[in-house]
This record gives C-alpha cells, sequence and structure tokens, in this order.
C-alpha cells in the first residue's frame, strides 16, 4: 500500500528476485516435464513465466516513479524480461523439436529473444507503469472536508518543502487542518508535518530556526487513488492514522482522505439512516426549549431526554408535532438512555445542574449528573454507533484571564468551581472515550442570556433586566470582572452549525461559543441594563463574591463554522424588557426560573 521512491538499491533488488525466480523455474522444468510430457510443458511453461511477470510488474507498481527513477525501473525491467524472452523461445523451441540442437539454435534465438522481448518490456513499463498511472477510483470518495474548505486548491495543505517550520506553523493554524502535506519543487510527495511534530520544533532549545527537514515525517503512509474506500479506512484504523494522502502513479499529492469523512460515508452505508433524527438531553431547559423548536424547524425529527426537572411547560406545545418524541428519563441511567437512542444519528448533551449555587448544593449529585453521566453517554453513544455527539461545557473552565487578555481554546484552564471542573472533566472524557465512528464535539458556551420558553433569571444579563424592572434597583459586586456573554438563540445556532459542518472539522474540535464583542465588565452589563430600564439605580458593593473573571476569543468557531452570533446583550436586554410588559413570565424571584430555588425545593 505505501509506496517508497524507487531506488538504485531496489533496481538491484528487483533484478535479483526476478532473476531468481526465472532459475527457479527452470530447475524445476525437467521434473515437471518428466512428469507432463513436453507438450503439455510447452504450455505450461509459458503461462508459469507470464503470471511470474504479471507478478512482479504488479510488485513495481508499489513504488513512486520520479522521472529520474523511470529509467531504471524501465532498464531493470526490460533486462528482466530480456532474460525471460530468451529462455522461454529456447526452451519451447527444443521442447517441440523447432530447435534441432540447443546449440545451433542458441544464436539465433538470443538474438530475437533480445529484440522481441526489449521491446515488448518497453511497450509494457511505459503502458502500464508509465503513462497511465492513474487508475481511476474503484469506490468515489467524497470528501466534504476537501470541498467545503478550500485551501487555495481545494484540498487540505498541500505545502512546498521550500517554505520554513514557521510558515509551515502558521499554514496549519489557519487552516481547519491540523496536518500539512509537503511536497517538493516538482509538485512530488515528500511528507507530512502534523501540529504535534511542530510543537516538538518549538520546544528544542536554541535559537536557530529549526530545519523543516528534519520536521517531516518521511514514513507516514501514503495510498494509490485506487484502492477502494473500505480498504482506505481499514488500513488507517489498523495504522491508527487519522489522514491519508493519496498520490498519483507519478507520485504527486492528489487529495488526503480523512478518517472521519470515510467514517461518515462507511458509516452512511451501513445504517442506511432514514432519516436524520438528532436527540437533545436536558431538551427541557433553558437553552434546550429553543435548540428543540429550530432543530424541528429546520426539518429534523427531534427526540427530548430529560428528568423535567425544570417541569414540562417549556415543551407541551410540541407534543402533536409529528417529528418529536419526549423520553421522560434520567441522563445517568443507562437503560433511559438506550431508549432515547433509538434512531439517532446525533446526540446534543445539555443535561447538567447548571451554575455554581446550584452545583455547591449536593456535590455528589452534582459529580454523579455533570461528569460521571457524560462518561456514560459517550459508551452508550459508541454502542448504539451514533454519528455525532455535541457537549455543551462552558468558558467558566478558563477560570480566569491574566489583566483581561484574550482567552482561546488553548489558553490554560483553571476552573475555579464544582460546577466548571465537571464541565472540563466531562470534555476529556469525552474526547479520550469517543472513537470512530462518533465524532465529537465540545461547545465553551460564555454566559448565556436572552429570553427562553423555560426563562432562567439566575444568570447575569437576565437577572440584573428583571431586577431593574421589578426593583427599580441593581447591585454590582465588585463588577470590574469580566465575562463573554452569548444569546440563547445564537447557541442554539452555533450548535446546529457544528451538527451541520463537515465531520472532519468538528471532530474532536473544541469551540468557544460567543462573540469577542460581547465580552464585558459586569459593571458595564449593569450600565446598559440601567438605560433600557429607565430610573435603575445601581448599588456597587466592593465584595466580590464570584471570582470568575475572564474575556474570550470566538475566531475559531467563526472561522471554521462560518457562524457568527448575531444578537448584543443590549438586544437581549430590551427582548427581556418586551416580554415582561407583554406579560410573558412572573416575578423573578419565583423558584420556577432559578436553578438553585428550585434543587433546594426538590
Ligand atoms: N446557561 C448558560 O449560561 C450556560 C453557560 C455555559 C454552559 N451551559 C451548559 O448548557 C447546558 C444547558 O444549560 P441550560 O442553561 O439550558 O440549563 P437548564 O438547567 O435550563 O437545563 C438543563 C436541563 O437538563 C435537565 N436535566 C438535569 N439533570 C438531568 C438528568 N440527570 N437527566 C436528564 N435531564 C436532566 C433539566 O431538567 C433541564 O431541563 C448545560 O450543560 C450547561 O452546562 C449553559
Amino acid at each position: 500500500m505505501s509506496r517508497r521512491r524507487y531506488s538504485y538499491l531496489q533496481a538491484v533488488v528487483d533484478l535479483a528476485a526476478f532473476q531468481l525466480v526465472i532459475w527457479a523455474i527452470i530447475f524445476l522444468r525437467s521434473p515437471l516435464t518428466a512428469l507432463h510430457g513436453r507438450t503439455v510443458m510447452a504450455a505450461l511453461f509459458p503461462t508459469m513465466i507470464a503470471l511470474v511477470m504479471v507478478g512482479l510488474l504488479a510488485a513495481f507498481r508499489q513504488y513512486r516513479l520520479r522521472p529520474r527513477d523511470r529509467f531504471w525501473r524501465q532498464f531493470t525491467a526490460a533486462f528482466n524480461v530480456v532474460t525471460l524472452g530468451f529462455l522461454i523461445v529456447v526452451i519451447i523451441g527444443v521442447d517441440l523439436g523447432v530447435i534441432p540442437t540447443l546449440e545451433r539454435g542458441l544464436l539465433l534465438f538470443l538474438l530475437l529473444g533480445l529484440v522481441a522481448a526489449t521491446a515488448a518490456s518497453r511497450v509494457v513499463t511505459y503502458l502500464w507503469l508509465g503513462r497511465r498511472p492513474d487508475f481511476s477510483f474503484k469506490e468515489p470518495v467524497i470528501l466534504k472536508s476537501a470541498n467545503g474548505h478550500k485551501n487555495g486548491d481545494g484540498s487540505p495543505l498541500i505545502l512546498p518543502d521550500s517554505l520554513t517550520v514557521e510558515e509551515i506553523k502558521r499554514a496549519i493554524e489557519g487552516s481547519p487542518y491540523d496536518f500539512a502535506v509537503i511536497i517538493d519543487g516538482g509538485g512530488y510527495y515528500v511528507g507530512t508535518v502534523n501540529d504535534g511534530d511542530i510543537i516538538e520544533a518549538d520546544l528544542k532549545p536554541g535559537n536557530e530556526p529549526f530545519p523543516l527537514a528534519q520536521l517531516i515525517d518521511r514514513t507516514h503512509p501514503v495510498a494509490d487513488e485506487n484502492l477502494s474506500a473500505g480498504r482506505m479506512r481499514q488500513i488507517m484504523i489498523d495504522r491508527n492514522l487519522r489522514f491519508l494522502p493519496l498520490l498519483s502513479g507519478e507520485g504527486k499529492p492528489r487529495r488526503v482522505i480523512l478518517l472521519s469523512d470515510l467514517d461518515a460515508k462507511y458509516h452512511d452505508t451501513l445504517q442506511a439512516r432514514q432519516s436524520d433524527r438528532v436527540l437533545v438531553i436536558g431538551g427541557a431547559g433553558y437553552i434546550g426549549s429553543v435548540l428543540t423548536r429550530y432543530l424541528l424547524m429546520r426539518g429534523y425529527q427531534v427526540s427530548v431526554l430529560d428528568n423535567l426537572m425544570c417541569g414540562y411547560d417549556a415543551l407541551r406545545e410540541l407534543d402533536n408535532h409529528p417529528a418529536y418524541r419526549f423520553y421522560r428519563g434520567d441522563a445517568r441511567n443507562v437503560q433511559d438512555l438506550l431508549t432515547a437512542i433509538v434512531d439517532v444519528d446525533s446526540v446534543i448533551h445539555l443535561a447538567a445542574i447548571v451554575g455554581d449555587p446550584a452545583c455547591a448544593l449536593d456535590p455528589r449529585t452534582t459529580i454523579d449528573i455533570n461528569y460521571e453521566a457524560s462518561k456514560v453517554l459517550v459508551d452508550t453513544c459508541l454502542y448504539k454507533k451514533v454519528n455525532r455527539l455535541l457537549f455543551a461545557s462552558s468558558c467558566s473552565v478558563y477560570g480566569a484571564s491574566k489583566n483581561g487578555e484574550l482567552l482561546t481554546e488553548e489558553s490554560p484552564l483553571n476552573p475555579v468551581s464544582l460546577y466548571a471542573e465537571t464541565r472540563l472533566r466531562s470534555e476529556e472524557a469525552i474526547l479520550n472515550q469517543a472513537a470512530p465512528p462518533l465524532a465529537v464535539t465540545m461547545f465553551r458556551l460564555a454566559t448565556v442570556f436572552g429570553f427562553s420558553y423555560r426563562p432562567r433569571f439566575d444568570l447575569v444579563v437576565n437577572l440584573l433586566t428583571a431586577r431593574a424592572l421589578y426593583d427599580g434597583e441593581i447591585s454590582i459586586f465588585g463588577g470590574s470582572q469580566w465575562r463573554p456573554n452569548v444569546h440563547v438563540r445564537d447557541v442554539v445556532t452555533g450548535f446546529v452549525a457544528g451538527l451541520e459542518a463537515p465531520r472532519g472539522v468538528v471532530d474532536r474540535q473544541i469551540f468557544n461559543l460567543g462573540s469577542e464583542r460581547e465580552n464585558y465588565r459586569i459593571s458595564q452589563l449593569g450600565e446598559m441594563v440601567a438605560r433600557a430600564v429607565p430610573g435603575t439605580s445601581i448599588k456597587t458593593v466592593d465584595a466580590e463574591i464570584d471570582r470568575r473573571d475572564y474575556r474570550v476569543a470566538f475566531d475559531k468557531i467563526e472561522k471554521a463554522l462560518s457562524w457568527k452570533a448575531q444578537v448584543s446583550v443590549p438586544q437581549g436586554i430590551q427582548e427581556i424588557v418586551d416580554a415582561y410588559h407583554q406579560g410573558k413570565f412572573g416575578h423573578y424571584s419565583e423558584k420556577r426560573y432559578s436553578n438553585v430555588k428550585l434543587l433546594q425545593n426538590a
């Protein structure tokens, strides 16, 4: 499967192997002739030789051919075929009595054999190995990621070896892939570089730039374009490869096959799914009730699994929807999961005890629901051959940023509460346990705001707005802490963008979900609320009761999923003000609007 460069040494080895086989057959010929008679052997012998020839020529094809290799390969092939042709002709001639004596015929047939065999060899090697190296795909693979995320030439990164390590690193960072295929000046495959190699180079001591040549993995397996998709997938699984460069017969990379794409194809073929059914676990909650409606609106079939900790009111009106199924059950319970996962392609996991105070009430239960259940869920998804799992994590895993610097998905993690800790541990568990065909994606949500079918007034923007409306006064504790914010509808469209993105783009990825523009200090949020609700007085309390303080970058999701948050904090505040005037919710202090109060009274 893997193609190596055709070297001089290889030419010698091929030559020796070929000659060995020929002479072995010749030696075998006498006993065989004695057994079967001359006429039979006259027919059998050329057939045996022809089979050997085909086998050896097929073996040649495993080598990469560059123009300067071609001469050596054709020379070797010609030499072998000349020997072969000569022997065949002479032996058949003697066997059939056409050549009266070996001595008399020798010269004549040596001459004839040389001419004929050399000509044949040139024709065969030229036609088979030279001019027509590109065998078409037996089973074409539709490369969603390659088509969907064009990188100049419409494929994953194929970069020249003239670039520096720094340039390769930037190109990889700027692409949805974590590797690049390296080619030489003539466009021939040299090897691969992945982000791990680059990290290793970065860690090497010394100020000298690290030479690219030392970084390139020249042993990464490559494949012929004529390999079937099923075989490619098997090879990648067996060899633990995430991608496989496909080379033309000449040795130039044509495209790169991603395991995740093959998995998607394989899975689709095997399962022959009737439609896309998404299971939303925790679908009766603040985010889930909006997400469920949005998925139904987009034509998905939706199942919801929820233990109804916050009641069923948010979903009741969907009861008669033909594409909607509801399962009352617990995310910790395997039986409940197995029941709800029937016919499901993708799972979005929202069920949790949400918020620091709610989680602190009963740490053991919090750990069970927020962390242990995530592990059970991955196993269940793997067992039921679910395609995708999207997990709702939180930006609170960052804890605090130094001097208000923007935090990216690669920034250090510093969860400062049990809630944040369980989000982080769940991410790690899901990423560790996941295996094809399950593609997993983590979304680290900013703090959510806005009105929902299950309103929550224990979230900062919502609570400040409700207090301003009901009490005419808001208290800001500390106020200098940064907090990223995202509207609940944007969370929902972000999840669906992830669900619909090519697998290669989202598999095993972590995305901050929000908008850089909506990073605000708590005091700024207070000012915005006061502007939207005239007459609000702001009381600043010196104590900082919340240690979370972080500003977050969202470039990755915007670029990879072509997604952008649409709703600003002032718009979300206005939405709650309007809902209040329309009588859409009761007093903010009612227990149904607060997770901690719901659990305290459970
Ligand atoms: N709202 C935010 O600001 C925010 C921010 C970051 C991350 N998140 C994440 O988003 C997800 C959803 O948050 P939300 O705001 O919609 O919360 P929510 O409390 O409104 O919804 C959670 C839902 O999960 C259900 N649930 C809880 N335990 C369950 C269990 N054991 N089995 C089945 N169902 C169970 C609840 O009944 C509820 O319907 C959570 O995973 C949370 O960590 C939310």
